[in-house]
């Protein structure tokens, strides 16, 4: 019953969790705050908060698990990708924490762990996660991707996105509409109240299984610019509408190119992950399509969806089960593919 601490700080959160045998035992996320008064993230900053935080997130994260230092198995880590100052404060905490303790240390990916989260079982081992080969769009702040997941550690970008990520096609809408960073979760409510089918914006046309979502940037930026001529509140009196369009554009054209992949594939099983899995019209028509195509679905639990270190802990086990460890000479990678 192997018991792995696991360390997440990639970007802007700082977070700990302990699983055992698989099964997660604590999940503790501190959010920066600090970075809402810019409008995204400092790097810099979130270094220096990743500093402070870490401390008292693995503390909580041992206390919820009531497991001591001494009872961990192994120290899973994030190494890539993510801002190369907050890679290195859990990469730095994590081997020294190995070395005081002589337990094995286990790297992990970002992406690979964002896909893993699917794994994720409940205590009662209740929930149904996928079985291999799956699908695994992955959606955050800083990829897109389709990933075809043999194995657990075996897995292959087969699509990704050419220019923008599909979390940053939210966030760079929400930043036109004159909405705070991080602008995904504020479109998320404001959609829910408007009409999907009020504006309509173009579909990219894009070969194979890639994106692109620069181009719905700039139609959203001109659109919202020639409206704003003819009457200056515009976005205010219509933000539902122009919300839940936006929404329904970056929805179908993610899950149009998820369908190609399928029907390319013939893999029935499919996850979606990260942090804009977390966006209710994602998740419902991403199920409605599964219902109607006859596929299998999987979505993480919410708090698994964006970032936290519960998806390292489940890809540190597996990595751990494989005996795939680290010296103490690793160190972090801002880019990385697997
Ligand atoms: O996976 P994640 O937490 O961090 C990265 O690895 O990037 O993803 C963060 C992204 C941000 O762009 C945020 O706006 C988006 O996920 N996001 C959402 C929602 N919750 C988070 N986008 C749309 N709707 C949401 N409910
Ligand atoms: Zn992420």
């Amino acid at each position: 019953m192997p018991q792995i601490l696991a360390i997440e700080s990639s970007c802007d959160e700082t977070a700990a969790a302990v699983c055992r045998d698989g099964i997660i035992l604590s999940n503790i996320i501190a959010t920066q705050k600090i970075h809402e008064q810019y409008g995204g993230v400092v790097p810099e900053l979130a270094s220096r908060a990743h500093l402070q935080a870490i401390v008292p997130v693995v503390d909580q994260a041992l206390k919820e698990a009531n497991v001591n230092l001494q009872e961990i198995d192994a120290f899973a880590f994030t190494q890539s990708p993510g801002l190369i100052g907050a890679l290195l404060v859990g990469t730095e905490f994590a081997k020294s924490l190995s070395l005081a303790c002589n337990k094995p240390l286990i790297a992990v990916h970002h992406m690979q762990a964002h896909v893993l989260a699917n794994l994720i079982q409940s205590p009662n081992r209740k929930n149904s996660i996928p079985t291999f080969p799956f699908l695994c769009l992955t959606v955050s702040g800083g990829h897109t991707q389709i990933v075809l997941c043999e194995d657990y550690l075996k897995m292959k970008i087969i699509g990704q996105t050419l220019d923008d990520a599909a979390g940053e096609a939210f966030d760079k809408s929400a930043k036109i509409l004159g909405l705070p960073y991080p602008g995904g979760p504020l479109i998320d409510t404001y959609a829910k109240e408007g009409n999907p089918g009020k504006y309509k914006f173009p579909e990219p046309k894009i070969d194979g299984l890639n994106f692109s979502f620069s181009g719905l940037k700039t139609a959203i930026l001109y659109f919202v610019r020639d409206e704003k001529i003819k009457n200056e509140n515009f976005v205010e009196e219509n933000m539902a509408d122009i919300c839940a369009s936006v929404q329904s554009r970056i929805v179908s054209i993610l899950l149009n190119k998820l369908k190609k992949a399928v029907d390319e594939t013939g893999i029935t099983n499919i996850c979606i992950a990260g942090g804009v899995s977390a966006n209710s019209g994602l998740r419902l028509a991403f199920e409605k399509m599964g219902i109607k195509e006859g596929w299998k679905t999987f979505i993480p639990a919410f708090e698994y969806c964006t970032d936290n270190a519960a998806m390292i802990a489940i890809t540190g086990y597996h990595k751990y089960l494989a005996g795939i460890f680290e010296d103490l000479s690793v160190v972090p990678s801002a880019r990385a593919v697997f």
